[in-house]
């Protein structure tokens, strides 16, 4: 695989979950024009598709091969605020895995980033989100689909939990904490990016460091939390 498929309603989302997908330009009009025009308009009309297509794939490459050891052939996987699925398209690609994916459904009017602590702001749409699946190969029966706020959230077991930028680093941990629970099992592992690796300890019986993002405002952390 060269590069993602994706057109402009679909490079958008990618624009709004991942910021840095675009140059310092785009940041500034940010900053000139304001959240509004940047979330409707700037992210969606004056960004170049191919290029975010292409920023993305090298980005979401390097987050696969961070993770990529972490993962075997079956593992049942959940991800938790995939944005438009970028990572788990390479998971799938390697390692042909069923991928459960949650998920928000709107696109908050100004989009803000940092802690979110009523866990309003989002950025996805599940029908682009599907599109950009399909349209990269990942076969419908591979996949589902649940929309965090509307629907009964699957109550399987998954060995592999996956939330980059998203459980924790937006929004609390006690949101899924009950959830997560249920659907670990003893073996499971979880991946998440968090600025307090240290409350995690209190949950987990295991906690590794795999990444720190030292030049970004958060100088959050990636950790790997297990009980086994
Ligand atoms: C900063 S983006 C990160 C996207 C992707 N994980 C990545 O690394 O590119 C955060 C994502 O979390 C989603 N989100 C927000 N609240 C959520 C919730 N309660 N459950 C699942 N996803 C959520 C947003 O819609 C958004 O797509």
């Amino acid at each position: 695989m060269q590069n993602f498929k994706l057109d402009r309603d679909i490079a958008h989302l990618a624009v709004l979950q991942r910021i840095e997908l675009t140059g310092a330009f785009l940041k500034k009009l940010r900053k000139i024009f304001g959240r509004y025009i940047f979330s409707a308009f700037i992210s969606k009309y004056l960004i170049n598709p191919n290029e975010i297509s292409k920023n993305y794939f090298n980005l979401m490459n390097k987050e696969f091969s961070l993770i990529d050891k972490y993962i075997k052939h079956n593992n049942k996987i959940l991800t938790i605020g995939s944005g438009i699925g970028g990572l788990e398209i390479l998971i799938h690609k390697k390692f042909n895995n069923h991928i459960t994916f949650i998920e928000k459904n709107y696109i908050s009017k100004k989009v803000k980033y940092g802690w979110d602590i009523k866990n309003k702001e989002a950025y996805n749409s599940l029908k682009l989100l599907e599109k950009f699946l399909l349209n990269n190969g990942f076969e419908s029966n591979k996949f589902n689909l649940f929309d965090f706020d509307n629907d009964k959230l699957p109550q399987e077991k998954f060995d592999v939990i996956i939330s980059l930028y998203s459980l924790d680093y937006h929004y609390n941990f006690n949101l899924y904490k009950d959830y997560l629970n249920k659907v670990m099992k003893s073996e499971s592992i979880l991946i998440i990016d968090t600025i307090r690796p240290d409350f995690f300890k209190t949950i987990f019986k295991k906690v590794e460091v795999i990444k720190e993002d030292i030049d970004t405002v958060h100088k959050s952390k990636r950790i790997i939390c297990k009980n086994q």
